[in-house]
C-alpha cells in the first residue's frame, strides 16, 4: 500500500532540497518502536542518546530477569523515568517478555491499567536474553486470546530457532512455520514483526491488512548486506539478530521503508552491548545505534529520493497502527557538512561501540 501519488511532501513540512542551500525538514518529533534501553549502569547513558532524538519509544522487555509481569513493567518504567534527563518529556512505552507462563489475566490487567503497550514474543533461544521466551508458540494460544480481545499488539522476533536451518533462512521459515498458522488462529490479534530482513518478510507484510500486521526496519539493516560481516576480517560490530542478509534483501528493506506504505515504520532495535561484551570469542549480537539512527534513516531515504515520505515512516505510521497520537511537537533536520559520530559511548558498565553507518552523515537536528 503506497501513499498516494503526488503525496510526496510531508504534511506541513518546509522541505524544498532544490531550492535551498541548506535543506530543512520539518516534522512531528519521531518515536522509534523498537528499542533497548537495558538497566542499571547502562541504563543513563544509552537513554539520554534516544531522549534526546525520539519522544517516545516501545522499550523492550528482554532485561535479565525479563520483565515478564505488570509489576515489573512499571517498576522498569519508574527506573527508566528516575534515568531520563532533567525536563525531558520522554516517554517510554512498556512491553511484557512472554514465556511459556504468562498469565493472561496479569497481561490484560497491565493493557487496560496503561502499563503495557504490547507483549513480545521471543522463541526461546532465538537472540539476546530470549533463554526465557516461548518454547512452543501454540502453548501460547489463550494468552494470544487474551490480547486480541484486549487489544494489545504481539510484537514478533522473527526467526525459527533449528540448528537444521541455515541462519539467513531463519525469518523466511518462521514466517511460513510459526507466524503465519498463528495469524490464522488468531485472525484479530494486532502484529508487528520487528526488525525485518528479507524480502520475504517485506512482501508478507506487504500482502496483509495493515491494522493487523506492521513491520519495523532498523537503520542499520537499510545500509549493510551479510558482507560487512566479513569485510577484511570478522566484524563483530555490525553483528545483530537477525543477521544482515543478502544485497537483495536490504533493497527490498530500502524499497519498504522509503515507499511511505503504512505497513513499515520506525524502530531502530538499538541494542548495546559492551564493547568488551561485542570483541570476544562468543559475542553478544546487539547494535548500538541511538546516535546515528536518524541521520542515516535520512541519508538513506534522501539517495532514494525519498524524503516526502519520511514522515510517514518515523512520525506517522507507528502511531497509526499502536492507535496513539502524532507527537504534536514539532522538530527539524538540516543538512549540512558530515558529521563524525563519537567511537564510542561511555556508559556505567563500560564503553559501548557507536553504529557507524557507511555512508556520510549529514542530516542533523537544528534548533527548532
Ligand atoms: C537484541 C539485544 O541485544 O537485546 N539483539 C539484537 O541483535 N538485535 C535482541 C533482539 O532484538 O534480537
Ligand atoms: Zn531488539
Amino acid at each position: 500500500m503506497r501513499a498516494p501519488a503526488g503525496d510526496t511532501a510531508p504534511r506541513g513540512a518546509c522541505y524544498s532540497l532544490a531550492a535551498m542551500s541548506l535543506p530543512e525538514i520539518e516534522i512531528p518529533c519521531p518515536d522509534d518502536w523498537h528499542l533497548h534501553l537495558r538497566d542499571a549502569d547502562m541504563l543513563g547513558a544509552v537513554l539520554a542518546d534516544t531522549a534526546a532524538a525520539f519522544a517516545r519509544a516501545i522499550v523492550m522487555p528482554n532485561l535479565k530477569p525479563p520483565v515478564t509481569t505488570a509489576a515489573m513493567a512499571v517498576a522498569y518504567r519508574e527506573r527508566i523515568r528516575a534515568a531520563l534527563p532533567t525536563a525531558s518529556a520522554f516517554e517510554p512505552l512498556m512491553t511484557c517478555y512472554l514465556t511459556d507462563n504468562t498469565d493472561p489475566g496479569d497481561l490484560a490487567a497491565g493493557a487496560r491499567d496503561g502499563v503495557f503497550t504490547a507483549a513480545k514474543l521471543y522463541p526461546a533461544g532465538a537472540t539476546t536474553n530470549s533463554d526465557a521466551g516461548v518454547t512452543d508458540v501454540a502453548r501460547l494460544d489463550p494468552v494470544l486470546a487474551a490480547m486480541s480481545a484486549a487489544g494489545l499488539p504481539l510484537l514478533v522476533h522473527g526467526e525459527v530457532v533449528d540448528d537444521t536451518v541455515d541462519i539467513f533462512d531463519r525469518e523466511a521459515v518462521f514466517i511460513e512455520r510459526v507466524l503465519e498458522p498463528l495469524r490464522r488462529r488468531h485472525p484479530g490479534l494486532r502484529v508487528v514483526l520487528e526488525h525485518v530482513t528479507t524480502a520475504e518478510a517485506v512482501a508478507y507484510v506487504r500482502g496483509a491488512d495493515p491494522a493487523r500486521l506492521a513491520a519495523t526496519i532498523t537503520p542499520h539493516h537499510l545500509v549493510i548486506n551479510r558482507n560487512a560481516l566479513f569485510a577484511g576480517g570478522i566484524r563483530p560490530h555490525v553483528y545483530c539478530l537477525p543477521v544482515a542478509k543478502r544485497e537483495r534483501h536490504r533493497l527490498a528493506l530500502v524499497e519498504a521503508a522509503c515507499s511511505g506504505d503504512v505497513h513499515f515504520f520506525l524502530g531502530t532495535d538499538s541494542a548495546p552491548h559492551t564493547v568488551a561484551a561485542k570483541e570476544n570469542a562468543c559475542g553478544c549480537a546487539g547494535i548500538y545505534n541511538s546516535v546515528t539512527a536518524l541521520a542515516t534513516y535520512l541519508a538513506v531515504f534522501e539517495a532514494a529520493g525519498a524524503l516526502g515520505h519520511f514522515e510517514a515512516f518515523a512520525c506517522r505510521n507507528g502511531p497509526a497502527f499502536y492507535g496513539l497520537p502524532v507527537n504534536a511537537r514539532r522538530v527539524r533536520f538540516g543538512r549540512g557538512a558530515a558529521w563524525q559520530p563519537p567511537a564510542q559511548r561511555a556508559t556505567g558498565a563500560g564503553p559501548v561501540q557507536v553504529f557507524a553507518p557507511p555512508l556520510e552523515l549529514c542530516w542533523q537536528q537544528v534548533a527548532g
